[in-house]
């Protein structure tokens, strides 16, 4: 099956074949001017300038002058959860803390509460309905962690509906166990970790249910100690760590997950000089949530600095009932652009080759190059890539396609 898409005014394209981008890498994006692209079983096959070439393809699309752009990718989603919780909402704009609130039972225990209330079928179903929402807004790829189950079976239940999701979207997606989210109900502290190492995780990958695995390292969560034992277990079972650290207070986050060889280190809204510097030559992607500083009203994390010091930095959403009720990346590079002073090149690589790295993807999603699976969408006419986070809540996808299929 063949598909060209023509008359398209602006193409971001991949001719570096680099499975990340960091420091003044990320300002380069390949921007082709009045071309075609072509797209065979599913991936992208060629791409060049027009007029169109010889040939029949089974379908042509024409882009009508439109940008096409490579589908985004969200590194970090607790998209698989019950309900909303507006009501913390308006306790923050009262004036209470996100720490506050989570220990008047608020937070991610009034998620569990609620997630243990609800059948796993109505939790999928409600899921998908977010998953078809993010597609639509321009997102190929994304990562869904679990954490609001908070004992064996309710972990084991979020992960099983993130496999049904794998399973019936077109969207790829990637499983993240976070056990370690906050301490369930019925446990104190180190019951819970032992429960986490000894009883979840066995029993996760004994189901194959995840890809990584993911502790909240901060204050008021998970200590430095806890994290790197649940990382270090996870490895056992093949689970690379994904952590989230750095957000509430510099919590130790950062040197757990060079020491443990973590996939990336997600938050960082308060890490410091040292901790960029300890990432300095590793393979550890560190991640932004800027949709999470928005509306929690908090400082953002230093992107520009760590770029400036060499770094690759990603950016997702972080899509959540309590931090982030929202999974729009195109609103995540308008904040990056905004809040931490990227250029609009820098944030668009964040959010799509440096996010797919930071899923272990990157070979095969994140950026228009020959041989990589065709995520793509197709926008209204613009004036220039600058136009995407500048206009920052027009919605300006006409298309999606992901697998070459338009959606
Ligand atoms: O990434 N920081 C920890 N966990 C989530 C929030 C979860 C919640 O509040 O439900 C986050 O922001
Ligand atoms: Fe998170």
């Amino acid at each position: 099956m063949s598909l060209l898409i023509k008359n398209i005014g602006l193409l971001v394209v991949d001719r570096h074949g680099k499975q990340r981008l960091q420091g003044s890498e990320m300002q380069s994006l390949d921007v082709l001017h009045d071309v075609w692209l072509l797209i065979e079983d599913g991936r992208f096959a060629a791409f060049g300038t027009e007029p169109v070439p010889d040939g029949s393809p089974a379908g042509i699309i024409d882009a009508a002058g439109g940008a096409v752009l490579p589908s985004f990718c969200d590194s970090h989603t607790h998209l698989v959860y019950a309900g909303s919780r507006e009501g913390e909402f308006v306790d923050k704009i009262n004036g209470l803390s996100y720490e506050e609130i989570a220990r008047r039972g608020g937070g991610i225990l009034n998620s569990a509460d609620r997630l243990h209330a609800m059948s796993e079928d109505d939790l999928f179903r409600m899921s998908m309905h977010r998953i078809d929402e993010i597609i639509r807004k321009g997102t190929g790829a994304v990562e869904i962690k679990s954490g609001y189950g908070l004992n064996t079976a309710d972990e084991l239940k979020m992960l099983r509906v993130i496999r049904r999701i794998k399973e019936s979207s077109p969207v790829k997606v990637v499983s993240t166990f976070l056990g370690a989210h906050a301490v369930g109900r019925q446990y104190t502290q180190s019951q819970y970790v032992d429960l986490v190492v000894n009883d979840m995780l066995p029993a996760v990958a004994a189901e194959g249910l995840a890809d990584y695995v993911d502790v909240f390292c901060d204050r008021g969560f998970f200590t430095p100690e806890e994290t790197t034992r649940i990382l270090e277990a996870g490895l056992k079972y093949g689970l690379r760590g994904k952590i989230h650290g750095e957000e509430l207070a510099p919590s130790g986050g950062v040197e757990v997950a060079v020491r443990c060889h973590a996939l990336s280190v997600d938050h960082l809204e308060s890490m410091t000089d040292e901790d960029i510097q300890m990432l300095r030559g590793t393979d550890v992607m560190p991640t932004a949530l800027p949709g999470t500083s928005f509306f929690l009203n908090m400082p953002f994390a230093p992107a520009r600095k760590m770029i400036e010091n060499g770094l690759g930095v990603a950016i997702a959403s972080d899509y959540n009932p309590g931090s982030t009720p929202s999974g729009d990346m195109k609103f995540a590079v308008s904040l990056a652009c905004i809040k931490m002073r990227l250029l609009p090149a820098e944030a668009l690589n964040a959010t799509t080759l440096n996010s797919a790295y930071a899923m272990g993807l990157s070979r095969d999603y994140g950026s228009i190059a020959v041989g990589k699976v065709a995520n793509f969408y197709i926008t209204e006419p613009i004036p220039s890539i600058d136009y995407i986070p500048y206009a920052y809540t027009q919605p300006i996808i006409n298309k999606v396609y992901l697998n070459g299929v338009e959606v």
